[in-house]
Parts: structure tokens; C-alpha cells; sequence
């Protein structure tokens, strides 16, 4: 590694425990904010390609940190938020990488410019959002989405990624395919989304339904949506801040229809969702609290109370507690259910 030669905006041994919503222990080796583009390009002219690992941090909030990284990690820090275009049926808005994306759906939505209001207090930042394609609440970054621009840190070029590019799929995307989001090689710097005009109300989720009935809203707005989704998520999601988290911690896993089938026939509670493939969604929630895990600690972790899909830190935990407590779920519900659990996190 040719440290010596690394701009001087580079930290040494940074601290990376209030920089993850796990709040693991970890220190990076090398750790660098980055507020500019100008930055990746000094950082690229000052190694060889290869010399040096990367990652890519936003707001940490979809992280398992195994323990000390070995590596120059990036953090995100790119702000800036704009009316990037508009034309007859839609708004095109842009932000940085580094910006909030809670804070960034609030901003639209108060500049009256509909449609991201179901993703509403999603944590993490604006350039984490495309890599899992986050979803919630019936609606997905996919269907918002136009274009992002990522810096290639093997040749020093912008590269634009339209929504094709991407290659979405449910929480997924190339940049976990290709396994970009752990090597560091493509930097997103901003995401660009198109907000359509013709907006009509995504309430059919029933927990967000029912929090517009109970406040008697019949023809919701955006914002008024927006306030229910931000309720509901509080009453089952903890705050990172309280409760160290990171969100749902398994894939809702997908099956054959056949295999969907026999499950509920056994059991006819299991909440399921048929897919456009044929497949069937399970909610991995419900196989986890019947395999007696909901509200259950195994030493420092457990899975929440108030929904057994996340994973929680009651202190002091490190990665090696987390990676114990998901492999004696993943252990009982294949044993109960014949299911494979797949974590959601990027484990580094
Ligand atoms: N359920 C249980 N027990 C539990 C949790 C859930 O029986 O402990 C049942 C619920 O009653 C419901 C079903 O499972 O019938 C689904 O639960 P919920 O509506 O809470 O949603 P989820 O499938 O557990 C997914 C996303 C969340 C997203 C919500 C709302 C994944 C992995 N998770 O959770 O996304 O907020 O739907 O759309 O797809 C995230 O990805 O980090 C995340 C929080």
C-alpha cells in the first residue's frame, strides 16, 4: 500500500462505532469523507488500481461489521439536492450521495412534488438507496427511479447508470450482482429520480390503510401518507438510535409455488404474496416468531419483539454475536419450515 502518498484528507485508524446502527465495534485502517468528486479523483491519482481495498459507507445502516477493516473506507458525504428537469408528466429530482434520505423525501414532498412518500424513514443515505433497492409500503426505489452517477475508481470516469442498467431486483441490484457495493469500485455521487405527475395514493398495504382509517383520512395527499407510513414504521421498526438495528435483517424469502403450497397446507397462516414469476413471497417475520425467536436474545443480540424480521443489539454486541444469533434462526426455521433464511445486510 503506498499510504505515504494518500491525500492528507485521509484518517488513519478511524473509529467506525457511531458509524453503523448496529453499533458494532470496528476501526477502518483508512477512512475518508467525502464531501466532493474532486476528492476520488485526488484519491485515484495517489494508487495503484489494486493497491488499495475500498468501501463504500453511507449512513451504516444496512451493515454487519465482522470487525476491523482492512482498507480505505469512503464515506458518503456528497450533499446537494435539486430540480434536475421536468417536462409534461414528470419531476426529475436530484440529490447527493450523501444526503439523508428521510430528510430528502420530506423535502419533496414539501416542495409538492409527490411519490416517494411510502418510503418515508427509511434510514441510510440517498446513494445507499439504489444499491438494495429499498423498499416499503408497496412501493419500491425501482419505480421512482431515473438515473444515478457512480465514479469508477478503477479508470477515473463518471459513469451514468439508467434504470436498466441497474438491474433491479427486490433489494437487489448490479451493484450487489457484481459485487461492486463491497469492492468499492463504482462510487455512486448522486441519484437522480422521476417523480410522475399523475400521482395516485399507494395505500393498499393494510398496516398503512388502516392508520389513514383510524385518522379518518379518506383521500389521503402525499404528505398525509407520508405521516402514516412515519407512525406505523415507529410502532414496529426501533429507532437505530434507541436500539441498535439495521432494519429487516433476513430476505422475505421467495419459493417455488409447489413448495409455497405444502407449507401452507400445514400451516394456512403463513402470510404469503404470489409473484409476477409465479413464485411465492413468505414473510420471514412470521417464520421466525413460530420458530419461538420473536422477542429472544442470544446473548448481547435478539430478534425485536415487535417484529422478529429485525435483529437488535441490546449492548455490547459484536459481529461475531450477530453472525451466532442469525445462524440459530436461520438453524430453526429451515428445521421447522424447510426455508433458507438469507440475511439482507452487506456483512464486511
Ligand atoms: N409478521 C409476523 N411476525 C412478526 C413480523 C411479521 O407474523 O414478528 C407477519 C405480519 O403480521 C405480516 C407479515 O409478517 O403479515 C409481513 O410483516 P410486515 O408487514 O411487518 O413486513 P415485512 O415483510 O416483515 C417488509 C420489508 C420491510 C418493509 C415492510 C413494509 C423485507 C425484508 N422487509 O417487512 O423493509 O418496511 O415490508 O413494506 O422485505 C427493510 O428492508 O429493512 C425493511 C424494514
Amino acid at each position: 500500500m503506498r499510504i505515504a502518498s494518500l491525500p492528507d484528507f485521509v484518517e488513519l485508524e478511524a473509529n467506525l462505532a457511531q458509524r453503523n446502527t448496529l453499533a458494532l465495534p470496528a476501526h477502518a485502517a483508512l477512512y475518508a469523507r467525502i464531501t466532493d468528486v474532486g476528492q476520488l479523483v485526488e484519491l485515484v491519482n495517489s494508487y495503484a488500481p489494486g493497491d488499495l481495498r475500498f468501501f463504500v459507507l453511507g449512513g451504516g445502516s444496512n451493515l454487519v461489521l465482522s470487525g476491523d477493516v482492512d482498507g480505505l473506507v469512503l464515506h458518503m458525504a456528497i450533499c446537494g439536492r435539486e430540480l434536475a428537469g421536468e417536462d409534461a408528466d414528470a419531476w426529475y429530482v436530484r440529490a447527493g450521495a450523501g444526503e439523508n434520505w428521510h430528510d430528502f423525501v420530506q423535502w419533496t414532498l414539501a416542495q409538492g412534488w409527490p411519490g416517494l412518500e411510502n418510503l418515508a424513514l427509511i434510514p441510510g443515505t440517498v446513494g445507499a438507496a439504489p444499491i438494495q433497492n429499498i423498499g416499503a409500503y408497496g412501493l419500491e426505489l425501482a419505480e421512482r427511479f431515473h438515473a444515478l452517477m457512480a465514479f469508477d475508481m478503477q479508470t477515473g470516469e463518471i459513469v451514468r447508470f439508467d434504470r436498466t442498467a441497474c438491474r433491479f431486483g427486490y433489494r437487489d441490484s448490479v451493484f450487489k450482482q457484481q459485487g461492486w457495493h463491497l469492492d468499492g469500485r463504482f462510487v455512486i455521487t448522486d441519484v437522480t429520480l422521476r417523480l410522475p405527475k399523475a400521482w395516485a395514493p399507494l395505500t393498499r398495504y393494510a398496516d398503512v390503510a388502516a392508520e389513514l382509517a383510524a385518522r379518518n383520512i379518506a383521500t389521503p395527499d402525499a404528505r398525509q401518507i407520508g405521516d402514516a407510513v412515519v407512525t406505523v414504521r415507529r410502532r414496529k421498526l426501533p429507532d437505530p438510535a434507541v436500539l441498535p438495528n439495521t432494519g429487516s435483517f433476513f430476505h422475505n424469502p421467495v419459493v417455488a409455488a409447489a413448495a409455497a403450497e405444502r407449507l401452507l397446507a400445514s400451516h394456512p397462516g403463513l402470510p404469503h404474496y404470489p409473484q409476477p414469476d409465479g413464485r411465492v413471497k413468505l414473510a420471514a417475520g412470521w417464520l421466525i416468531e413460530q420458530a419461538g425467536w420473536k422477542g429472544r436474545d442470544l446473548g448481547p443480540v435478539g430478534m425485536y419483539e415487535k417484529q422478529a424480521l429485525v435483529l437488535v443489539n441490546r449492548g455490547g454486541a459484536t459481529g461475531a454475536d450477530v453472525v451466532a444469533l442469525m445462524q440459530a434462526v436461520q438453524h430453526d426455521v429451515v428445521e421447522k419450515f424447510g426455508v433458507e433464511l438469507t440475511p439482507e445486510p452487506v456483512f464486511l
